[in-house]
Parts: C-alpha cells; sequence; structure tokens
C-alpha cells in the first residue's frame, strides 16, 4: 500500500506538511533526513539530534471521521510491530512510542477537509534511531540505546511501510479492533498515571483504550473516565 512512491528528501520543514501542502495521492511517502520544523502534537515542534534518524510521513486512505482517531493507534501498532525486533518498545497513549519510561519516538495524524469532506489524511512519525536532543535527557532515548544492531533509516521505513499497509488493510475492513489489542502495545496497561486537565491533576488507573481510540480510565473513586485529550503523565512511585 504505502512502498510504491517513496521520496527522499536530504532536508525538508515537514514530512508531514510536505505531503499535505502538494499534489500527493494516497500511498504516498516522503522521508527526510531532517526537518527545520517537525510538528509535533499540540502545535510543539518535533526535536531531533544530528544523526541517522527516521522522519516520514505517508499520506492514509481516506477513513470515516470516527475512524481518525484509531488510526493513529493502528499506526503506532505497525511501528511497535516495526522497532520490536529491537527492543522491549510500546506506546503511551495516544501518539507516544516508549522504551523503559522513555519517549523515542511520536507519531502525529492530520486531516485536510474541504467544507465537511474529508480530502487527505498524513501519518507521520519521527523515530529517534541513533541519537536524541541532550537537552530533552530526562524523558527521551533512542533505540540505539538498547540494542546493537545497525539502525539504518531507510531499511527500517521499509519495514515500516510494509507493517503499516498490514495493519491498515485490517483496520480499514473492520478485522482489527484496536480495543482488544490495546493490552499488548500499552507500556502503561493497568498502570497508575497522572492526568492533567485545565490544571487538575488526578490520579487514574489506565484501563484500555474504546474502539475509536480513546483511553479508559478509572479514577479513585472506581468509576470509569473516558478521556480524549490532556495530558497524560505516568508515575511509578505509587
Ligand atoms: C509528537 O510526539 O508530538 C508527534 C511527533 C511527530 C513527528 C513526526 S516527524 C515526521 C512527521 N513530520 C512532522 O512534521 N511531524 C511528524
Amino acid at each position: 500500500m504505502f512502498e510504491k512512491q517513496i521520496i527522499y528528501l536530504e532536508s525538508v520543514d515537514s514530512t508531514n506538511k510536505y505531503l499535505m501542502d502538494g499534489e500527493f495521492g494516497q500511498g504516498s511517502v516522503v522521508s527526510a533526513k531532517c526537518q527545520t520544523h517537525g510538528k509535533g502534537r499540540g502545535g510543539r515542534e518535533w526535536k531531533y539530534a544530528p544523526g541517522e534518524n527516521l522522519f516520514f510521513s505517508v499520506v492514509l486512505p481516506i477513513l470515516p471521521r470516527e475512524k481518525l482517531m484509531g488510526a493513529q493507534i493502528a499506526a503506532g501498532y505497525a511501528i511497535v510491530e516495526t522497532l520490536m525486533e529491537y527492543a522491549d518498545i510500546r506506546l503511551k497513549w495516544p501518539n507516544d512510542i516508549v522504551c523503559a519510561d522513555r519517549k523515542l519516538g511520536g507519531l502525529l495524524i492530520e486531516t485536510h477537509f474541504a467544507g465537511s469532506v474529508l480530502k487527505k489524511i498524513v501519518f507521520g512519525a519521527g523515530i529517534n534511531l541513533n541519537s536524541y536532543p541532550p537537552e530533552l535527557s530526562a524523558r527521551a532515548t533512542s533505540l540505539s540505546e538498547f540494542t546493537d544492531a545497525e539502525l539504518l533509516p531507510n531499511v527500517i521505513l521499509k519495514k515500516a511501510l510494509g507493517q503499516l499497509g498490514d495493519v491498515f488493510k485490517t483496520y480499514t475492513s473492520g478485522e482489527l479492533d484496536i480495543a482488544s489489542e490495546w493490552a499488548y502495545y500499552s507500556a502503561y496497561y493497568s498502570k497508575k498515571m497522572h492526568f492533567h486537565r485545565n490544571g487538575t491533576l488526578k490520579i487514574l488507573i489506565e484501563k484500555g483504550i474504546t474502539s475509536d481510540g480513546r483511553l479508559i480510565a478509572q479514577n479513585e473513586q472506581g468509576e470509569e473516565e473516558i478521556i480524549t485529550e490532556g495530558e497524560i503523565g505516568y508515575d511509578f512511585r505509587f
């Protein structure tokens, strides 16, 4: 699905923006050696360190609006499957790739609507293969910290595209229920976490995700809460 047209760039502002702004059809892929304005979640910048890391984006098939949030989770499953051969990689809801409680990658889905019609979906991933920004050392890492294997961006890109193709076939057909797979792919399933929203802090236990990709958590009163946004922090000192 994604291996037909791969564009390799030396440098670009953002691989997501490149595909979003240009005339690229479904299945198009762009990968860049560096990004000058890599986009992260919530309008933040995706920071990276010089080195052989992986930044790429793909144009996804058009999905019903209610499948968009889950598409990012499904894509996360594909990235975990790709990296699992090197280390114990898992997801942190909604879009982080983690290893040993540190972030080594991030996922970002962006959409373009013409009125109410969904015209384009771009999925992008940034993966710290061989280096990470030293100023983020308290919570970031790279795959090279966990393996002696040679981590070549273009080799890992090809594997990731294969996995994404497989996962999206089953996700779009309805065969893949992301909710039933979450316990395996989550780094924090059934663990305690901090949830920050509007300046308030709650302590919740991660219970799973809904079939459309929202987080299910249990509060201190034993009630279930469904979370669609906000900052999730995880804390193991309890
Ligand atoms: C996040 O963790 O906040 C998401 C980061 C997503 C970064 C990737 S790098 C490739 C693609 N192009 C971008 O501009 N962003 C995504």
